[in-house]
């Protein structure tokens, strides 16, 4: 740990305090307004990304979910500052994705943001170290450190990863679950405000995924780092507090878990519940699945009453 910043202990105490806020207010660090994204490649227009509405809370470990070419890996690449949306409106920690400047777009990739990809190999440069891989963006991060001091953060967090005994150890002398946490190592280097991760777990087994999703939950509980982390994995997304479903450039659904204590049997058991996303315009994407199962199409009967709203399938021509 360099000589400056906070401690873990102190991060930790402060990540566990954002937990217990429940809000989504004005604390969201990560903000998608109305977000688009449109591809055009010899003349053809493909919307990747089409009004997409999505508040990260500081602190929060969430999931992206949905179903191949529905705009994951185009939403992770304009929040990791390494593409630009086509309108709407993108901020994290402050930081208008929009309209930086060349310069605050290499900080912001530098200091703000960290990035973990599926392909092992695209995480680490194959001829140093795990250390030296981990001591790399600090060395060229903003802040003077000293060397000794970088050796030694970067020797802490892969600790905190459990792969301190990779410390000497070039990529191709580990296994892919030992390379992604030294990954995440280095993603943490520079203590980013967020940590995206694409597909993380795609080229590992089952097993191997579930250490590596721990060593996300570690770095989310021991510094404090907001993670979003995309996946195809139900186990992984099964894991988390909330994950959002993306479908057709859009966020659709949420799964939101909460631990209860059941009132029988006193054990604690996750109770899961499905929300949709309201958007501004009061715009609501019902999932397929319900819709289809009632049959309904074009227009819904809607009645307000005290507290709910009911949507009935249309009755008005039989
Ligand atoms: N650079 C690009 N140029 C043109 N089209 C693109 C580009 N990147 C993505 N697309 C298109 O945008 C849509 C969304 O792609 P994206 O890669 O975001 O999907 P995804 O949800 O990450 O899918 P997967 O689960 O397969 O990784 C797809 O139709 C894709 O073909
Ligand atoms: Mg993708």
């Amino acid at each position: 740990m360099t000589s400056t910043g906070p401690t873990f202990a102190d991060l930790a105490h402060r990540a566990a305090a954002r937990r217990d806020r429940p809000a989504y207010g004005h604390d969201a660090l990560i903000t998608c307004d109305r977000l688009v994204r449109i591809f055009s490649t010899d003349g053809v227009e493909v919307q990747a990304l089409q009004g997409l509405d999505l508040l990260v809370r500081e602190g929060e470990l969430m999931a992206l979910v949905g179903s191949s070419g529905s705009g994951k890996s185009t939403l992770m690449n304009i929040l990791a500052g390494l593409d630009t949306p086509t309108a709407g409106a993108a901020r994290v920690a402050g930081h208008d994705l929009l309209t930086m400047t060349a310069k605050d777009r290499l900080r912001y990739r530098r200091e703000i943001v960290g990035f973990v990809w599926q392909q092992t190999s695209r995480n680490l440069l194959p001829y140093l170290t795990a250390a030296q891989n981990v001591a790399l963006p600090m060395q060229l991060g903003g802040a003077r450190t000293r060397r000794r001091d970088r050796s030694e953060r970067a020797l802490e967090l892969l600790e905190l990863l459990e792969v301190a005994d990779c410390r000497d150890r070039r990529p191709q002398e580990m296994s892919g679950g030992q390379q992604q946490r030294v990954a995440i190592a280095v993603a943490l280097a520079n203590a980013p405000k967020v940590l995206l991760a694409d597909e993380p777990t795609g080229e590992l087994d089952s097993h191997t995924g579930e250490q590596i999703f721990a060593a996300f939950r570690t770095a989310n509980e021991h510094l404090g780092t907001t993670i979003v982390i995309v996946t195809h994995d139900q186990a992984v997304a099964g894991e988390v507090r909330r994950t959002v479903a993306i479908r057709d450039g859009r966020t659709s659904t949420e799964v939101l878990r909460r631990t209860e204590i059941d009132a029988a049997t006193g054990q604690e058991a996750v109770v899961a519940r499905e929300y949709a996303t309201l958007d501004r315009a009061g715009r609501l994407q019902l999932p397929a699945e319900y819709t289809e199962a009632l049959g309904m199409r074009h227009r819904v009967a809607l009645e307000l009453e005290r507290d709910h709203i009911g949507v009935w399938p249309d009755d008005s021509e039989s």
